[in-house]
């Protein structure tokens, strides 16, 4: 029997199972709102009165996914934190309904369970999940700025101990079917096959007053299985001392970690222990109004900003018409197989599109494929991924010293030396073979205009600005020339999304968007250096406003040379704003190149031990005797240059969009994200209050901090980036 009354559900009734089926209506993927939840109570009401219901499973209408989540449409309309908090307390009292609900409640979970989705399912009397890789648990809120807010930080620690919980809830960590049947989060994974068998058979167990749960093992059962484990649960978990040890280690390595930037965790170990201190209710209660306080906190509306933005990225091809489709892309082919080369060709061969690399000689095809190998090692290694998957993918590549296959390829993308002769060389070669491929360069530096000025059509080429380590970098900016077909450019952005990234199409230019705003804010830091401030003063006060290293660091992973480099080309193409300090180049003649040759701003002898290398002040101005620089201005400083040369790109129309700058310095530079990026930190400070700011820096320091003219135009009016 079926009966569809509801929008959100289906409930098909057989043999004395209700199967109800959460579908909503005209979306890719089911998220949970105020309306899904109340019509929920309306099914399990009717199925109570329901005598020929003896026991429920609940599963998805979606093909490959049970619940995302809460509807963050939802989230950010709310307008204070008594609603958020009570739309907290309403999914609360929703999920303790089901939980007392007379007749047994299964899940049947396939696909992403995330979020208010694991809260849902955890409030069920028995969860079966199906091993396939689809399937993911977890509660990831925090990396929204929010906590779980529908009983999850109650839960969860009940379910799986609260060590394993805090490592969870706390990084927003996801977990596969076989991990989450270890920790006891679910009960059961089957084939996905089987699984709504397998729910509706435990369904009419458990009505039928069957215990299907072996009875917890009692403390000398568990010391006879695994003692070291189980002292620690008792040592930590079972005592209220324990507890506290437990929950203030954790509390001071959040601080730690976050340096206070980031609320979310600390309030998710808050509800949690008053769960443990105070008891369930009262956990529930710290729960929602520390939920409440946090959504419309700042960090949250700009993580949720973020999400949003890559979320309208993934929708968008790249292109001023939606209707462009990108052509197929069957193989592509990569020249060069060096750091940038080999991760290409990875990203690539994961996604499942095969590729060749083409390399110089035989020893560089050799380290080219043990390159890419190697980043599958450390997959399968990890446990995310196993050695046939490995095996699959690695034999989409293949490589070699000749050309042979890239008169084929549908792509071809250049990542040998940075040396625009070299490039445009490889452009001709390709072009001849192959009349309609498309060239995309992987350049850092040089303007893609004047690679594609060798080419018979440049309509084909286009700039795939990736990333360093590719494998874990999420950017990719894509550069296409006045040139570009809007053809190649959708291409190009669908084959970026395959590989698993977040795509942005900039305009061409020297240093495109991110290498353009990142310089300036490179040069201010030098100019301080200069000016006498230590290297740790200027790391920490850029760390401290939450970059994820500091410039000097920076400067010595890139390579000093490399970002003299840069810093040149910048110079010659922006002029006397962009000057570089001449005394860098005595610093890279002393023989000092970075952690490449063990010898930067940083000595690199004990790799646990991080010491700035004073010697190098010996070349600078000052000496070794450092000046105390306010790092507040520090940051001002650094932080305005890079902001203002964002604000000149987007009125040149480099950028499309502050969106996309925003998610370029986020995703690629390591902007704050809880500040949101570039211009939404000015719309955060004000547009007046930083053009105020950058005039009173333009009559100290000159030139080099002359306001943008969009900057001027948006703080005349103190109007905000983001309308
Ligand atoms: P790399 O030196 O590690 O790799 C370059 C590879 O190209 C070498 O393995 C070399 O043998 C090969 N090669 C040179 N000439 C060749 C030819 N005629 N045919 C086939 N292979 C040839 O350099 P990396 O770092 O991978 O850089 C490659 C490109 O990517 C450069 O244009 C660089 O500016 C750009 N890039 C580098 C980034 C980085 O962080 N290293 C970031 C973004 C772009």
């Amino acid at each position: 029997m079926t009966s569809n009354p509801w929008k959100n559900y289906r409930v098909e009734i057989a043999d004395g199972v209700a199967t109800v089926w959460v579908d909503v209506p005209g979306e890719p993927v089911n998220t949970l709102s105020r309306e899904t939840g109340a019509e929920f109570g309306e099914v399990l009401e009717a199925l109570d009165k329901d005598p020929a219901v003896r026991a429920v499973v609940l599963a998805s209408g979606k093909k490959d996914g049970f619940v995302a989540g809460a509807s963050i449409d939802m989230l950010r309309e709310v307008k204070s934190a008594e609603e958020a908090a009570q739309l907290s307390r309403d999914a609360q009292a929703g999920f303790d309904r089901l939980e007392r609900h007379p007749k047994p409640v299964v899940a049947a979970v396939h696909g992403a369970c995330l979020g208010g989705g694991l809260e849902w399912i955890m409030a069920c009397h028995y969860r079966v999940v199906s091993n396939d890789r689809k399937t993911q648990l977890g509660l990831p809120e925090v990396q929204l700025g929010l906590i779980p807010g529908a009983g999850g930080t109650q839960r969860m620690p009940r379910l799986v101990g609260i060590a394993t919980a805090l490592d969870l809830i706390l990084a927003g960590k996801t977990v596969k079917p076989k991990k989450a049947l270890a920790i006891g989060l679910v009960d059961e994974s089957v084939p996905p096959a089987m699984l709504l068998e397998v729910a509706r058979a435990r369904a009419l167990a458990l009505a039928d007053g069957k215990r299907l749960r072996p009875e917890p093992a009692g403390m000398v059962d568990q010391l006879k299985k695994n003692p070291q484990a189980a002292l620690q649960k008792l040592a930590l978990e079972e005592n209220f001392v324990g507890r506290g040890i437990l929950f203030s280690q954790a509390r001071k390595q959040l601080l730690a970690k976050t340096k206070g930037h980031y609320p979310a965790p600390v309030a998710a170990l808050e509800a949690i222990q008053a769960g443990f201190e105070k008891g369930m209710e009262k956990g529930l209660e710290a729960e929602a109004r520390l939920f409440g306080e946090l959504a419309v906190s700042p960090v949250a509306k700009e993580l949720m900003g973020i999400f949003f933005a890559t979320t309208a990225l993934k929708k968008d091809n790249g292109t001023p018409d939606p209707s462009v489709k990108g052509r197929k892309v069957e193989s592509v082919g990569i020249l060069g197989g060096g750091l940038m080369g080999s991760g290409i060709a990875y990203v690539t061969v994961n996604a499942g599109v095969p590729a060749r690399i083409r390399e110089r000689d035989d020893a560089a095809v050799g380290r080219a494929l043990s390159s890419v190998a190697g980043i599958f090692d450390g997959r399968v290694k990890k446990r995310s991924m196993d050695r046939l998957e490995k095996l699959s993918r690695m034999r989409l590549l293949t490589a070699g010293t000749g050309w042979e296959g890239m008169e084929r390829v549908d792509v071809l993308v250049e990542a040998v030396f940075e040396d625009l002769k070299l490039k445009q060389e490889m452009l001709r070669t390709f072009e001849a073979m192959n009349p309609h491929g498309i060239f995309a360069t992987n350049t850092s530096s040089i303007p893609v205009g004047e690679i594609a000025a060798a080419s018979g059509h440049p309509e084909t080429v286009l700039g795939m600005h990736y990333f360093s380590p590719v494998n874990k970098m999420p950017l990719l900016e894509v550069i296409v020339t006045p040139r570009t077909s809007h053809e190649v450019t959708a291409t190009a952005v669908a084959l970026g999304k395959k590989q698993g990234k977040t795509v942005i199409v900039v305009g061409d230019g020297p240093g495109f968007y991110t290498s353009r705003v990142l310089a300036p804010y490179m040069n201010e830091a030098v100019m301080l250096l200069l000016e006498g401030a230590s290297v740790e003063d200027i790391d920490a006060a850029l760390t401290g406003f939450g970059f994820p290293v500091g410039p000097m660091t920076l400067l010595d992973e890139v390579g000093i040379d490399v970002g003299a480099k840069v810093a040149k080309v910048m110079h010659g193409a922006f002029g006397e704003r962009m000057a570089v300090p001449e005394v860098m180049g005595k610093v890279i003649e002393s023989g000092r190149l970075g952690r490449k040759n063990g010898k930067g701003f940083y000595t690199y002898g004990d790799p646990k031990k991080k010491v700035v290398d004073v010697t190098v002040y010996d070349a600078l101005p000052g000496g070794r005797t450092r000046k105390k620089i306010d790092r507040q201005e520090i940051v001002e400083r650094c932080v305005l240059q890079m902001v203002n040369e964002a604000a000149l790109t987007l009125g040149e129309g480099i950028l499309r969009s502050a969106r996309d700058g925003d998610v370029g310095a986020v995703f690629g530079l390591g902007f704050p994200p809880f500040r949101g990026g570039p211009f939404r930190w000015v719309d955060a400070e004000g547009s007046a209050a930083i053009l105020d700011r950058m005039r009173r820096m333009e009559a100290r320091f000159g030139l080099r901090f002359r306001p943008a003219p969009m900057l001027v135009e948006r703080g005349a009016a103190d109007r905000p980036f983001h309308e």
